[in-house]
């Protein structure tokens, strides 16, 4: 049966590979990316493939969370449900790695914008949906003043960091939400031949689609079905033991918390702002 599917940087690397087999399956993918005239090809490229499903396109720079809510607005404004949310967009490496609101884009854009946008969608996944966060096996200990943009880290730190922190919170999530939905943190393979790759390491990297093979597996497949809180890691080809810290309570309360903490200033959604019935 054809899937509703959100795919978050559905314009470029192993996010476009992912929407390409998807849509050629039939499912209905809704693409988010950052760049209006980007996302244009990519809708059109996607849908001239045989067999396409529906697509919509939906437009959202990420660093900016006002946006992001502004992003599960829209979705929720055209959809009752949603099957799978992707979040696939990613930055590495950027000219200006600190965002208007003080904090590194790398924790904007790879922990709290996910964050926030599955917090905005849960009542679209109910307890069948399936999240999927992309992880990495780049992942180190977070420093909490570098989260709260108190101190500033270099590229490979401060991505690493951001990669722990949504593979907690996956977690985190996870436990909080026994009956569902869903809510997975994938690493999906290292050096990937994507821009991240070419442009962050100098590198050719290696088939893409290995890393779109294996998020079609967690979108699509029964044994992530019942892989709720759990980390599967594309470079071992299985479900693996997360790292160390994100089996920490303690230190896997404190992120969430921070990370709450700094998502109190975006503004609620309608549906939050509505008295109760
Ligand atoms: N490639 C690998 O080997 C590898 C390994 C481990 C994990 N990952 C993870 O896999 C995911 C996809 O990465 P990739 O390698 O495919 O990288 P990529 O080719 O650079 O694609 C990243 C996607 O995210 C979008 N994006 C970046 N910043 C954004 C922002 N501020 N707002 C909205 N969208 C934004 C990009 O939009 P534009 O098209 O406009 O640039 C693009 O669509 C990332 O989360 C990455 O960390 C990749």
């Amino acid at each position: 049966m054809a899937k509703t599917i959100l795919i978050t940087g559905a314009t470029d690397g192993i996010g476009l590979e992912t929407a390409r087999m998807l849509v050629a399956q039939g499912h209905s993918v809704l693409l988010h990316g950052r760049n209006p005239a980007k996302l244009a090809r990519v809708e059109e490229e996607l849908s001239a493939l045989p067999g396409a499903g529906t697509l919509e396109g939906y437009v959202a720079d990420l660093s900016d969370l006002a946006e992001v809510a502004a992003l599960a607005e829209a979705v929720a404004k055209k959809h009752a449900s949603l099957d799978v949310l992707i979040n696939n967009a990613g930055v590495f490496k950027a000219a200006d790695p600190v965002t208007a609101g003080g904090l590194d884009l790398r924790f904007v854009v790879n922990t709290l914008a996910p964050y926030l946008l599955t917090e905005r969608l849960l009542p679209l996944l109910g307890k069948t949906g399936r999240v999927i966060n992309l992880s990495s096996a780049a992942q180190a200990p977070i420093d909490l003043e570098a989260l709260t943009g108190r101190i500033r880290l270099g590229d490979m730190p401060a991505y690493a960091q951001s990669k722990l922190a949504i593979t907690m919170w996956s977690r985190h999530m996870a436990e909080a939400l026994p009956d569902g939905p869903v809510i997975v943190a994938v690493n999906p393979g290292s050096l990937l031949a994507s821009k991240m790759v070419t442009e962050g390491f100098g590198v050719a990297g290696n088939d893409i689609r290995i890393g779109a093979n294996i998020l079609l597996r967690a979108t699509l497949s029964d044994d992530f079905a019942a892989a709720s809180g759990r980390y599967f890691d594309n470079d071992a080809g299985d479900f693996a033991a997360p790292h160390p810290d994100a089996l920490d309570a303690g230190k896997t309360e404190a992120v969430v918390r921070t990370i709450k903490s700094l998502l109190t200033k975006v503004a609620p959604t309608q549906t939050d702002q509505d008295p109760p019935q």
